[in-house]
């Protein structure tokens, strides 16, 4: 018997679906999106770094929920005019704001690719999911850690850093603390880290419910690097007074200065103390896939987790952070929970367990993993180390050029991709933050500021593969020409 399709179902023609009417004008539209596109990548110079939000641009998306069809070329219309201008800027070469990737085009192509195949890469058995492994195997052996090492891509390094603190939590407490919670004795778990550690680490530390004072900030040295001598005698001093050290977080490149901690002795620190090692190598990590940077990494390759981003020095479209375990069992006793509509199967379709849905809080999530693959494919490990590489002679050029112009000041030793220095005033921090604004809004150049030693510097990631001597002697006339704008008497 054939069951009768019910009334209102026999109703709905094949315009009920979202696929277009006609194809062939969606063809069209697709062509000139991908065409503007790249035309923009490939003119990007032509454009500023980036432009101010009108105040009637922004009051345009205010608008309310769109309750009636819109034709396609208009809202591509309102995105080319309204929400393309006003991007980021990290595309460009003159952006060396905070530790931005510039993406590439190549990786575009995957991600538009990644949206027509709408992969779930929660789990199940589907090549999608074979590519992220191919992207751990690869990860795993660039950054030289031993076969039985797990990954999995997340948004970024601060995800990726929270997720080290729960593996490490789990591998401190056992496995039934993730029944119990922290408990009494999580209460005495302690972390250690430099001063000069991202601030996601600290928020990690919250996060992970231990707080953010169960995290010591350990002093570092001239160079930024931490003080390793410090952080033993406090590991003593702590236990000591009962508490119970279970994790070093060290940094392979620090945000602010790119500092590279002496990950080799806190490697031996923990085996001795017998503590998770964890690196945050958010951008640093991938300057292993440069001959003259990966010796300064030395001790990474131990460590027991590293995070880092595919979309910093990289230069994967955004998002790519990826974490890497170094005991793959570990990081599935933190992540892995049964539950019976996720039952895995020996063949068909609920196959290839463990899935990356054991291995991070995800189940939902999409295929990053491909825009990382044909980036990688692409280029190939030997010109994205060479392209690190130049990114960090770049960092030495315009060090130079600070260190020859007497109006500048240059506020830490470039040690690796970052610049810091400022513009000599009196009233310098207000001058300098001023200056920043001033070269963002004029779209030259977009650096940002921080904070060093009390006193606040223009601070230039060169991270963007595009970047180029031109882009940073234009950063270097435009702090002068607003300097003197802003400091006449100087
Ligand atoms: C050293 C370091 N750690 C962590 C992060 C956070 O990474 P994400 O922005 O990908 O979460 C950054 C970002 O710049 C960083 O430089």
């Amino acid at each position: 018997m054939t069951a009768s399709v019910p009334k209102q179902v026999s109703a709905l023609g094949a315009s009920e679906t979202l696929d277009p009417q006609n194809w062939d004008e969606l063809r069209a539209h697709a062509h000139r999106m991908l065409d503007d596109a790249i035309d923009t990548i490939a003119n990007i110079r032509k454009q500023p770094v980036w432009r101010p939000i009108p105040d009637e641009v922004r009051a345009r998306f205010g608008a309310s929920v769109p309750r009636q069809p819109s034709d396609l070329g208009e809202i591509y219309r309102e995105y080319s005019e309204f929400i393309a201008p006003y991007a980021t800027g990290n595309v460009h070469p003159g952006f060396m704001g905070w530790v931005h990737g510039g993406g590439n085009a190549v990786g575009m192509l995957a991600e538009m690719l990644a949206g027509g195949l709408n992969a779930n890469l929660g789990g199940r058995d589907h090549m999608p999911i074979e590519v992220e492994r191919q992207i751990t195997e690869w990860t795993r052996t660039m950054l030289g850690f031993p076969p039985g090492a797990s990954g999995v891509f997340v948004t970024g390094t601060s995800m990726a850093n929270l997720m080290a603190v729960w593996v490490a939590r789990v591998s401190a407490l056992g496995q039934d603390a993730r029944q119990r919670g922290v408990g009494g004795e999580g209460a005495l778990l302690t972390a250690y880290t430099s001063t000069a550690a991202h601030g996601c680490i600290s928020k990690a530390m919250d996060l992970a419910g231990f707080g953010t004072d169960a995290l010591r900030t350990i002093a570092v040295d001239q160079s930024h690097r931490v003080d390793v001598e410090e952080m033993r005698e406090q590991i003593r001093r702590d236990r000591e007074i009962g508490l119970q050290p279970f994790l070093v977080i060290g940094s392979a490149g620090t945000v602010d200065v790119g500092a590279i901690d002496d990950l080799a002795a806190l490697s031996a620190l923990c085996r001795e103390e017998k503590l998770w090692f964890h690196v945050d190598g958010a951008y640093g990590a991938l300057g292993m896939l440069s001959p003259s940077l990966a010796p300064r990494l030395a001790g990474l390759e131990s460590a027991d987790s590293v995070a880092l981003d595919f979309h910093k020095w990289g230069q994967v479209p955004y998002d790519a952070g990826f974490l890497l375990v170094r005991d793959g069992q570990r990081h599935l006793d933190a992540f892995a929970a049964p539950a019976v509509y996720l039952r895995r199967e020996t063949r068909g379709l609920a196959a290839g367990s463990p899935w990356p849905c054991d291995l991070s809080p995800d189940l939902s999530r999409g295929f990053r993993a491909l825009k990382t693959w044909f980036t990688l494919k692409a280029f190939g490990t030997e010109k994205l180390g060479a392209m690190i590489e130049r990114t960090c002679a770049l960092a030495r050029h315009l060090e130079t050029r600070v260190l020859a112009e007497p109006r500048l000041e240059l506020m830490a030793p470039a040690q690796l991709n970052i610049v810091c220095f400022r513009y000599r005033a009196e009233d310098a921090d207000r001058i300098n933050s001023e200056i920043v604004i001033d070269i963002q809004e004029s779209g030259i150049a977009a650096p940002s500021t921080t904070t060093l030693d009390g006193k606040l510097a223009i601070r230039a990631a060169i991270v963007n593969h595009r970047t180029d001597v031109g882009d940073l002697d234009a950063l270097v006339a435009a702090v002068l020409e607003f300097g003197a704008g802003r400091a006449p008497n100087t």
